[in-house]
């Protein structure tokens, strides 16, 4: 069976160019390229520290964090079987372009997404996976994490999960691990879930279906307005504008009732000069400061699956520094229409 990874790293857009490793076995060109590899990574990691004083620590961690999860990957992968595609970001530039960010969220070359897998064969699949889930340590991670933050807002459980922006998880590794995720909370809560992506295959929307999860028939952009109950909003590596949407749909005390499991803030900030971080997610800029964000230590066997991922969370106390006018809000969300990313869910 074809199996492949995509690396993808938080907060980055898919550019176009990227790198690609494929055998098909272990032959002596996949030894060449491990060698190279490795060696590459010996020069590499030192010269990431010499750029210390060049740049905010924060971003020469994110280099050097994003250079492990490269080389973890591929030994991951050599271990498993012959065959693997790295997806590499080139420049600074390319990272500018704001490229719809969900839907290049994984790039295949001359690999095509294959429409045809039947839905017996996809269910199968996200069982397997789902299995390999649940030995993982990163699920203990993840249900201590949730937990833990339950108890800060003080809810019983989860009750609703709202999914935006899994990807074709038919095909990819990454998302079709975040369903398996998605599916461990599921049944760890016995919560609802609405799914949406407008990615999905059909025979991938009848698979979601089969496992019991409500797909969303049309693009909401994510502006659902949540219940007045506990609801995880499961949008891992999902666009920065896509949860500033579902903040301004939310844009109330209420928003006490969401846990937010995504592409970290604390990233998104470091990554964004302040102007462009208020001038374009200006509601995820608003409720920076009264956020309470509980990092997931990646411990998972693919390390892109959940790289920089977090739980994000407003407590009582911090809503309660708030003053009442703060959330007034503009009757329309303001958008950047050059920013493609906006569309993408
Ligand atoms: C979807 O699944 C069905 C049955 O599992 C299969 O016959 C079909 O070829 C698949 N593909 C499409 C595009 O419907
Ligand atoms: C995911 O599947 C859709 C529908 O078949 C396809 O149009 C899209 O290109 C796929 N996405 C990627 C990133 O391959
Ligand atoms: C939300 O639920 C809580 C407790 O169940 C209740 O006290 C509160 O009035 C509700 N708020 C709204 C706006 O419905």
């Amino acid at each position: 069976m074809r199996s492949s990874i995509v690396i993808d790293a938080p907060g980055l857009s898919v550019a176009d160019d990227f790198v690609k490793c494929q055998s098909n076995n272990y032959n002596h060109n996949l030894y060449s390229r491990y060698y190279i590899i490795s060696l590459s990574f010996c020069l590499l990691n030192p010269l990431v520290f010499l750029l210390h004083p060049l740049f905010r620590p924060c971003i020469v961690n994110f280099i050097f964090n994003f250079l492990c999860h490269i080389y973890l990957s591929i030994m991951n992968d050599l271990e498993d079987n012959g065959e693997f595609q790295v997806v590499k970001h080139s420049s600074r530039n390319k990272r500018r372009n704001n490229r719809p960010r969900v839907n290049s969220k994984f790039v295949a070359d001359n690999k095509v997404v294959d429409n045809n897998v039947p839905v017996e064969e996809i269910f199968e699949k996200v069982q397997a996976a789902s299995q390999k889930f649940h030995e993982s340590p990163f699920r203990q991670t993840l249900l201590y994490e949730l937990n833990k933050a339950l108890r800060q807002l003080d809810s019983k459980g989860i009750i609703d999960i709202v999914c935006y922006g899994l990807g074709n998880f038919s095909e990819f590794n990454c998302p079709k691990y975040q369903l398996a995720a998605l599916l461990t909370v599921k049944s760890t809560y016995s919560a609802n879930v609405f799914v949406y992506d407008p990615l999905f295959t059909n025979n991938e929307s009848q698979c979601l279906k089969l496992l019991n999860l409500n797909v969303i028939e049309n693009n909401e952009e994510g502006k659902r307005l949540i219940q007045n109950h506990t609801t995880l909003v499961f949008m891992p590596h999902c666009s920065k504008q896509l949860i500033n949407n579902f903040l301004y749909t939310n844009w109330s005390p209420l928003i006490k009732n969401c846990i937010l499991l995504g592409n970290s803030w604390s990233d998104i900030e470091c990554h964004t000069t302040d102007a462009l971080f208020q001038q374009t997610i200006q509601y995820m800029y608003k409720l920076k400061p009264y956020v309470t964000e509980i990092k997931l230590q990646n411990n998972f066997q693919y390390p892109n699956t959940f790289s920089g991922t977090s739980i994000h969370i407003f407590t009582e106390e911090q809503l309660d520094k708030i003053p009442s006018d703060f959330w007034n809000k503009k009757p329309v969300l303001s958008r950047d229409y050059n920013d493609q990313e906006f569309i993408a869910a």
